[in-house]
């Protein structure tokens, strides 16, 4: 989607196993629309190759302080002035140590303590062993990095280079880029604990049958990625899809409409934004079989009865919280005509301040959408676009919503 068109990334590599993920990155970043400027230090080179990382970036990599190529030879100065933001991915233990102490003694470290902070921002995704990692000077460095100014990422777990397992591991290449994205975003939703549901939900007939709907969940998703991206803590309540979890989101799988309720009556205590986007059945079977239900060889299909799912959103909207203005509801409407008049209707019977309808058997399982938003005012629309770019528009229109 080319979300970082326009942007420049000095990428900063140390040393570490994890440089392999920075030629991943490198390319990631540059599929993005960023242009890349690398600049490794020496022990950096005994893991990956300028080559490499030069052929990937379609930039010659620098290296030292020493290169003559800047005309003023200050590629320190130069590159970080040039920057959006300074990347160093991986950043090693000894690395963020001198950086720590304001070293200055190669390229890379140079540049970082000469950065104008007030606009050239530094990010780490730091790799190393856990042990390392967990080393309470390693843990002490981080800190004082963080309340120096730099974003120190988060590190994977798992399987490490060295054999061992744990904490430390660099995070992978799609994880920092969604990190970087996410770091350019306006912050509108800061302060918000945001709650989403998402997806349909599934109602047993019996053990291996049950009633569900084509909803795809992937704009719940997008929504629930654009508010973490907005600088909320978002979760996620998710019927069944096979969607992965957007960075920074919590997630709460359920199955059933009353499993969804009881999740989300539970988070909604906090919440300060609830946007119902998930799918729920209407109606669930009035009773699910224990045992599958079998063919008895009448010819007679099974007489299934019916009963009405609770309205999550109308319970939610009706809590004292919601009455209060401390919780703002925003409800979904999945219509197949009429979508003016039926989203108004319904955005009256559930009772919330806003009601986003959108043309559902066009939509479900789709990349992309268009939006009608309705409110006490009158209706607005958010035309055609990906679920992406959509999410992201209504989690600003939102926040301009949201009570200051
Ligand atoms: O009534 P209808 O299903 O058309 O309303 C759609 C909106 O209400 C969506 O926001 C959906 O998430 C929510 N909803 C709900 N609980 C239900 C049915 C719908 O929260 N049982």
């Amino acid at each position: 989607m080319n979300e970082l068109n326009g942007k420049h990334i000095v990428l900063g590599l140390t040393g570490g196993i994890a440089c392999y993920k920075a030629a991943e990155l490198c390319r990631a970043l540059v599929k993005e629309g960023a242009t890349v400027q690398v600049v490794m230090s020496a022990a950096a080179e005994h893991f990956i190759t300028p080559v490499t990382m030069q052929a990937l970036s379609g930039r010659p990599v620098y290296g030292s302080q020493w290169d003559a190529r800047e005309a003023n030879n200050m590629a320190h100065i130069n590159l970080g002035r040039e920057a959006d933001a300074i990347l160093i991915a991986p950043a090693s233990a000894d690395f963020m140590a001198r950086l720590l102490h304001g070293r200055a003694d190669d390229l890379l470290s140079l540049m970082c303590l000469a950065r104008p902070m007030d606009r050239v921002p530094l990010l780490l995704a730091p790799a190393m062993n856990r042990e390392m990692w967990a080393h309470p000077a390693t843990q002490r460095n981080v800190a004082q990095l963080r309340s120096d100014g730099c974003t120190v990422l988060d590190v994977g777990s798992g399987d490490q280079a060295c054999g061992e397992t744990g904490d430390g591991r660099m995070l992978e290449a799609h994880e920092i880029l969604d990190d970087l994205i996410a770091y350019f975003s306006p912050k509108t939703l800061l302060g918000q604990q945001v709650l989403v549901t998402a997806g349909p939900t599934y109602e047993a007939i019996d053990p291996v049958r049950g009633v569900t709907n084509l909803s795809s969940g992937k704009m719940g998703f997008a929504i629930a990625r654009a508010a973490h991206e907005a600088g909320a803590q978002v979760t996620l309540i998710a019927g069944p899809v096979g969607l992965p979890t957007p960075r920074g989101v919590a997630r709460h799988d359920v199955r059933s409409a009353r499993d969804m309720l009881d999740a989300t009556l539970a988070l909604a205590a906090s919440a300060t934004l609830f946007i119902a986007t998930a799918a729920v059945a209407d109606w669930r079977p009035a009773r699910s079989a224990e045992h599958k239900i079998k063919k008895d060889g009448s010819g007679q299909a099974p007489q299934l009865h019916f009963i009405e799912n609770p309205d999550i959103l109308a319970t939610v909207a009706a809590l004292p919280r919601a009455l209060s203005g401390a919780l703002f509801c925003v409800g979904f409407a999945a219509e197949s005509q009429d979508l003016l008049a039926n989203a108004q209707a319904k955005r009256a019977r559930k009772k919330v301040p806003l009601l986003v309808g959108n043309i559902g058997p066009a939509t479900f399982g789709q990349d992309d959408n268009a939006l009608l938003l309705v409110d006490a005012h009158g209706a607005s629309e958010l035309s055609r676009a990906s679920k992406r770019v959509l999410a992201r528009q209504l989690i600003a229109d939102i926040a301009r919503r949201l009570p200051a």
